[in-house]
């Protein structure tokens, strides 16, 4: 099985204090794949201080008259390793529809990056639709396993309450019966020192997408160490 994911979704904030020291809390251990994913400014400075890293998110196109955007080509050039398709927030700041997320996510591929795709249903939706929600997001999903998922119901964002951990299996478990492929499927919204170990307990979480708590290092060494401790046990 392969290892916990834990992604430090920074957003448009400055790298937090002490990322490049040695014992930074953003540094891969031997059970959890930690991976940050900063503004596009700072990739180079987590690339020179040996993090692992990945973009916020990139045009499937690989270069042209695109004021403002990069490419997903472009961010693979640099050094990416992954890159966020489809965040919630780019779905609603940027009208990503799921077509042109399915493009981001076969661009990603063809640039040899694992492509972290995003689904998840937002405030406004049924919650009784989840299921075809997450289909419709799935639908076109090439089989191949750089892929990793995650489930982001985006009205848990940045609330303080994130799904309680039986939700998000049996969710989880959903998503995992679509899909083709072994496929790390990651839960983001509201993670935190509190309730980490009580999500990745779960047999369907294999890490998660970390915002807000992920611009605290103390709080996020926490919820690596949750995850350390989960696949220990
Ligand atoms: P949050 O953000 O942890 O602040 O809720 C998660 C995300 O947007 O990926």
């Amino acid at each position: 099985m392969s290892k916990t994911f834990i992604a430090a979704n920074w957003k448009m904030n400055p790298a937090p204090a002490g990322f490049d020291a040695k014992d930074s809390p953003y540094r891969q251990t031997a059970s959890v794949d930690v991976v940050v994913f900063p503004v596009v400014t700072d990739l180079q400075k987590v690339r020179s201080a040996e993090l692992m890293f990945g973009a916020q998110g990139g045009r499937p196109e690989a270069k042209g008259s695109f004021t403002g955007d990069v490419s997903i080509k472009q961010l693979a050039d640099a050094g990416c390793r992954y890159v966020l398709c489809g965040h919630s927030e780019r779905r609603k700041f940027h009208g990503e529809d799921d077509d042109y997320v399915m493009q981001q996510v076969i661009a990603a591929l063809e640039n040899n990056l694992h492509p972290i795709l995003c689904i998840g249903e937002t405030e406004e939706e049924d919650p009784k639709n989840i299921r075809h929600i997450l289909k419709k997001q799935l639908q076109g999903l090439p089989a191949d396993e750089k892929i990793l998922i995650a489930y982001e119901p985006s009205w848990a964002i940045g609330s303080g309450t994130p799904r309680t951990p039986d939700d998000v299996q049996e969710i989880h478990s959903f998503i995992r019966s679509l899909l083709e492929k072994p496929t790390r499927i990651l839960y983001g919204a509201s993670v935190n020192e509190d309730n980490a170990a009580g999500l990745i307990a779960q047999k369907d979480v294999d890490g998660f997408i970390v915002g807000g708590a992920s611009l605290d290092p103390v709080a996020f060494r926490k919820i690596v160490a949750a995850a350390e401790a989960s696949s220990a046990s």
